[in-house]
């Protein structure tokens, strides 16, 4: 049994400690929040997890073995590296922190001190994007030429991060896992209404050197959800609709072809449309995949799904797409 701490019981901690909870080979021995109505809370839902308002109470003990950190962004690097350089296993929450730099400095830490460090890229673990993976995988869509995805709804502005930092984590995890290739480039464009550069729309392209190219669109300021993926290949294409209950995801046989036309020096589009495909997908909750992979990757000493890799990969293009954006859409090339 692995005692764990987790830090943050505000919006996402009480999901977290929830499927930690039911998570059979760890044991949640303390909670930590600022605040005290929050602890409150902890303490009506689950008796026997202590509550303290000072995560130091957390990193400083020496029976938990690993800390779940769901604070703002702004404070991943600091509370996880006191965690790490503590000996202790650490899942942070997405996006894993604030710059590639202090990635690198978490990265390099677990690594010297042998410790998992993991990040909540939830969607990784839903039914959904899982049937995906195996679509593509299996080829169905044949070569994968884009993946368009809109994230938008009246959202809470944040103080701290833009949309991008707050939402595109979950696009980009899911682009990163279905389309293993190096991106070259990011040109992002976007807009604060609220007078303090903090964006509340924006739009981010990621260019790839075989010519895959992923757009996202992510606002707080739409007066409707839409949770909307497509995958273009050049036999199908995946329309997944994340706030449909049941059929999230539908694979529609339409295709194009192109042919180039000598004689008039033109090209001519064969277009394909057939039917459209439904497939079973679990309706598992993802969350609870999420702290099977964090206990068993500490258990059995393996890479989770949700890798520091690719958390790291996730703010190189949010870093890049905020330098983009501060230069009206730059071309900003990765390294
Ligand atoms: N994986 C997902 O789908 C998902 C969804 C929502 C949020 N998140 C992530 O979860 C994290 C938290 O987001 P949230 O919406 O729950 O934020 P929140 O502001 O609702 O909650 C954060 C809590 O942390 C507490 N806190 C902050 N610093 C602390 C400290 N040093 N010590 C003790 N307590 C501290 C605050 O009092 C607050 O209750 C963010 O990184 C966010 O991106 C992930």
């Amino acid at each position: 049994m692995i005692k764990i701490g987790i830090i943050g019981y505000g919006y996402w901690g009480p999901n977290l400690v929830r499927n930690f909870f039911g998570q059979k080979n760890c044991i949640i021995k303390t909670v930590a929040d600022a605040r005290p109505h929050r602890l409150q809370t902890l303490k009506n839902a689950y008796p026997s997890i202590s509550g303290e308002l000072d995560a130091e109470d957390i990193i400083n003990d020496p029976e938990i073995e690993a800390v779940v950190i769901a604070t703002p962004v702004f404070t991943h690097f600091e509370l996880a590296k006191k965690a790490l350089l503590n000996g202790k296993h650490v899942l942070l929450e997405k996006p894993m922190a604030s710059s590639v730099k202090e990635c690198e400095i978490l990265i390099d830490l677990a690594q010297q001190k042998n410790l998992l460090l993991m990040v909540d890229h939830t969607f990784l673990y839903t039914g959904a994007v899982e049937k995906i993976k195996e679509i593509i995988d299996s080829d169905t869509l044949g070569n994968i030429k884009y993946l368009d995805s809109t994230r938008i709804n009246l959202g809470l502005f944040q103080p701290d991060i833009n949309v991008l930092w707050d939402l595109a984590p979950h696009d980009l995890s899911i682009l990163r896992f279905l389309h293993d290739e190096k991106p070259y480039s990011v040109n992002a464009t976007g807009i604060s209404h609220t007078n303090n550069n903090i964006e509340n729309i924006a739009f981010m392209t990621i260019n790839y050197p075989s010519g895959f190219i992923a757009h996202l669109n992510c606002s707080w300021s739409s007066p409707v959800k839409v949770r909307m993926m497509m995958i273009g290949g050049d036999k199908k294409m995946i329309v997944y609709n994340d706030v449909e209950p049941t059929e999230k995801i539908k694979i529609y046989d339409t295709a194009y072809s192109i042919k180039s036309d000598d004689e008039k020096k033109s090209i001519l589009v064969d277009y394909r449309v057939g039917d459209i495909y439904v497939p079973k997908i679990n309706n598992k909750e993802a969350l609870g995949a999420v702290a099977d992979d964090f206990i068993n990757g500490i258990l059995e000493n393996k890479t989770p799904r949700s890798s520091f890799s690719i958390g790291l990969d996730i703010v190189k293009l949010l870093e890049a797409s905020e330098l983009s954006i501060k230069n009206k859409g730059e071309e900003i090339i990765l390294n």
